[in-house]
């Protein structure tokens, strides 16, 4: 157990392979040190002790002998030509996808005009997704939206719990958390429709925005539309309003911006335009919030009011960039995805 012998060949080694390999010629599970422990046995039992801590000690000094050498090895500078001018290895940049962007996007637009981005439950109640929105049990207007519902027991008050069909769970929410207006809020999240074909996918986002203050009305909303087309779909986009029904506004309309492709001129060298056909794509539904809505959530109609749109965040990002099926999204294509 001298370490000397050790120590010699240690010293002598004249690579990191080299060390390496007496690293485990003296060290390794069926190293010579662990040989001198299995011999333990055979070691009268007075002199065990003495035996065991000898070894250790080895053990330790061949060790710390080679961590020495090691360290002096490894401060050698390699034989190798190494050219550091080369240039690095370029490795391929990932991007946000086309959806995340557009939601970062489409929050750094309201936010900008002092709403403020909220998030609700994806798997919400009957209550949120419906009651609250002036739709009561029973009404026809429910299975205007088909609704994924869960299979788990329902609350005697707030319903069945759903797969949230749109972001309007977010209105009731969003007036019950801030309490007293004014709201400015921009919802946007994550929808299930049992849908699927070139405009749906049964994931799909939508973005909810609502404003509740003193004396607002349709000028703030048209106002804001205006605002919002032509920050995300360019300078000199223009919006219309159409009525329409929803139960949960008073009136109701549905929105439309003129044709990304046609600029709104319905026409494309001369002949109609394929995209749009009439100059104006549907942009989504609004309103202005129904009495009831604002009562449930606990605000006075007779004080304030307000208005709110719905818009679905694949469907902008397809009349932005002229896409003409969404299930591109979600289908991992890298290719598709890279062109973003
Ligand atoms: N929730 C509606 C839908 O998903 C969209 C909508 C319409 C939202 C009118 C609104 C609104 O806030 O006022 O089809």
């Amino acid at each position: 157990m001298d370490i000397g012998q050790y120590e010699k060949e240690i010293k002598n080694a004249s690579s990191l392979e080299k060390l390496n390999d007496l690293e485990i010629k003296f060290l390794g599970r069926n190293g010579l040190i662990n040989d001198f422990l299995k011999k333990i046995k055979d070691i009268p039992n007075e002199e065990k002790k003495e035996y065991g801590q000898k070894v250790n000690q080895l053990k330790k000094d061949v060790l710390r002998l080679i961590e020495s050498r090691r360290k002096e090895l490894s401060g050698k500078k390699s034989d190798k030509f190494f050219d550091e001018t080369l240039p690095g290895k370029q490795y391929p940049k990932g991007s946000l996808h086309i959806v995340s962007f557009a939601v970062e996007e489409i929050t750094k637009i309201f936010e900008k005009i002092g709403f403020i981005r909220v998030s609700y439950p994806e798997v919400d109640w009957e209550y949120g997704a419906f009651e609250s929105l002036n739709m009561p049990s029973g009404h026809p207007a429910r299975d205007d939206v088909e609704t994924s519902f869960i299979d788990a027991p329902a609350n005697l008050k707030l319903g069945k719990m759903v797969l949230t069909p749109h972001t309007s769970n977010g209105q009731n929410r969003e007036m019950k958390r801030v309490k007293t207006p004014p709201i400015r809020m921009i919802n946007i999240s994550k929808c299930y429709r049992p849908n699927w074909d070139a405009t749906h996918t049964p994931m799909f986002h939508q973005f909810e925005g609502m404003c509740i203050d003193k004396n607002i009305s349709i000028i703030h909303l048209k106002g804001t539309l205006d605002y919002f087309a032509e920050k995300y779909f360019g300078k000199g986009t223009k919006t219309r309003l159409r009525p329409h029904h929803f139960q949960f506004t008073e009136p109701s309309f549905e929105v439309d911006v003129t044709c990304t492709v046609c600029r709104g001129t319905a026409k494309v060298n001369g002949n109609k335009c394929k995209v749009c056909k009439s100059g104006w794509l549907e942009l989504g539904g609004t309103g202005m919030v129904h009495p009831n809505v604002l009562k449930e959530g606990g605000i006075d109609p007779n004080k304030y009011s307000g208005w709110a749109f719905g818009f679905g965040i694949e469907r902008v990002i397809m009349m932005k960039y002229g896409l003409d099926d969404i299930r591109n999204y979600y289908s991992g294509d890298i290719r598709f995805l890279e062109q973003f």
